[in-house]
């Protein structure tokens, strides 16, 4: 049988995916619906084969053996796990290194949590240790999709150095983390290379020189022009992007100390935002995303999705934009692991309402609905131009019908 991470040909591959031969987004073979008759929500994205979209996306869910294997054994599709970089010890994490925002007013502790802050740096384990747990649980699931997530200085003997390193681990493809928006700057890592474009182009060059593997670039939203730098990842030759890491932001000042949360010795610094309330600026950045591909680019790179996903609706919403694959993050530290079954069964609600069979059959279906402003506005004039010109009643006799006669005569009063 083939192996589900067999690489084959793809759309339109750049010269260095030729080079190692890795396929683009293949759409599955019209999948029409599982053998019970419920709508398929398998997908294939850049030759991987997952039993459904949903991704752990890197970060506490994906930092240690344990929680991987239980994200898998609960079924996620793939797991993406906590970006690693060479030399851990560099990496000091503080705490408390969270905050919350809660739906209820000022806050409330028992309301529900609509925002959530981290001041949190990559992985602080040392880069072996997270290599042979990789091993592991590839030797364990060698069917399921593990992703890892890199991060290096702005130094190509590093990245090349990593990048072998991760793959030797037995991955199945690579996440750039260049959008994380806090720590680690001075060092020119995350979103100090994805913020620049000419400092990205150079970091994905020598990326996509090494790499043997499907690579994903992440991108920050802290920018304004998110598809400038998606542009050049894929033109660099990156099979997919990932978007959104987190948004810069101030959790709060608390009103008693006067400080800033979280409040760190008595000091804090912008951290980066998730969970629900970024839901709406995530959708927006990855129907930006969507629409550069679809103009710009052969129908083969790919489109992960994040940014506070915790319903079946959250998803859809996202594939409607033409996300191949969706990643939680924040969800799965609010909700638990479980929170995939509930994920599949209320996707597969919203097909079956909509009768689609496939995740393929409504991929981006929504994006063509997206214009500009202008264009709206010359949309509603045609609109009301054609209401006005039906009201000034019918144009001949034989016009007049029988459900809408009232309606008709009253059209046709001058007062
Ligand atoms: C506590 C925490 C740690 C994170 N660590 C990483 C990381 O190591 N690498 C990375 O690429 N993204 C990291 N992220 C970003 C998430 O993967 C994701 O892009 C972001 O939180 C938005 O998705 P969400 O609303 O589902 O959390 C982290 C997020 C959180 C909340």
């Amino acid at each position: 049988m083939e192996s589900l991470m067999t690489l084959s040909a793809r759309a339109s591959p750049s010269p260095l995916q030729q080079q190692r031969r890795l396929p683009g987004r293949q759409r599955a073979t019209p999948v029409r619906a599982t053998a019970t008759g419920e709508p398929d929500l398998s997908v294939r994205v850049n030759g991987l084969q997952m039993p459904n979209p949903f991704v752990i996306g890197s970060g506490p869910p994906g930092t240690n053996y344990t929680v991987m294997k239980r994200a898998f054994d609960e079924g996620w599709g793939a797991v993406i796990a906590k970006t690693v970089s060479l030399d851990a010890e560099k990496v000091i994490n503080v705490t408390p290194r969270y905050a919350k925002l809660r739906a209820e007013p000022n806050g409330a502790a028992m309301g529900r949590i609509i925002g959530w802050q981290n001041i949190e740096l990559i992985s602080d384990r040392p880069l072996e240790t997270m290599l042979n747990e990789f091993k592991k649980l590839k030797k364990e699931y060698p069917d399921r999709i593990l992703i890892g997530s890199i991060m290096e200085e702005y130094n190509k003997a590093a990245w090349h150095e990593l990048i072998e390193r991760v793959e030797g681990s037995g991955v199945d493809a690579l996440e750039i983390n260049f959008s994380c928006p806090h720590g680690m700057p001075e060092r020119k890592m995350g979103a100090a290379v994805g913020q620049d474009c000419d400092l990205l182009e150079e970091v994905c060059g020598w990326i996509n020189e090494k790499a043997t593997v499907p690579v994903w670039a992440k991108m920050t939203p802290n920018i304004t022009d998110i598809t400038q730098p998606a542009r050049i990842a894929l033109k660099s030759g990156c099979e997919g992007v990932s978007a959104i890491n987190t948004i810069m932001s101030v959790m709060g000042i608390n009103l008693k100390t006067l400080r800033p949360e979280p409040c760190v010795e008595g000091y804090s610094t912008p951290g980066g935002y998730s969970a629900r309330a970024v839901h709406p600026i995530a959708l927006a950045k990855v129907m930006q995303i969507a629409r550069m591909m679809k103009e710009e680019f052969a129908d083969g790179q790919s489109l992960s999705a994040i940014g506070g996903v915790e319903t079946g609706n959250d998803v859809a919403e996202f594939i409607l934009l033409g996300a191949d694959t969706v990643q939680v993050c924040t969800g799965v530290m609010i909700h638990g692991y479980p929170l995939v079954k509930k994920l599949c069964a209320e996707l597969q609600d919203f097909m079956r309402e909509h009768n689609f069979s496939s995740i393929e059959e409504f991929r981006g279906a929504s994006l063509p609905y997206f214009t500009t402003h202008t264009d709206l506005v010359h949309r509603q004039q045609e609109a009301i131009k054609q209401r006005k010109a039906i009201k000034k009643g019918l144009q001949s006799d034989k016009d007049w019908t029988g459900d809408g006669f009232v309606k008709e005569t009253e059209s046709m009063v001058s007062n």
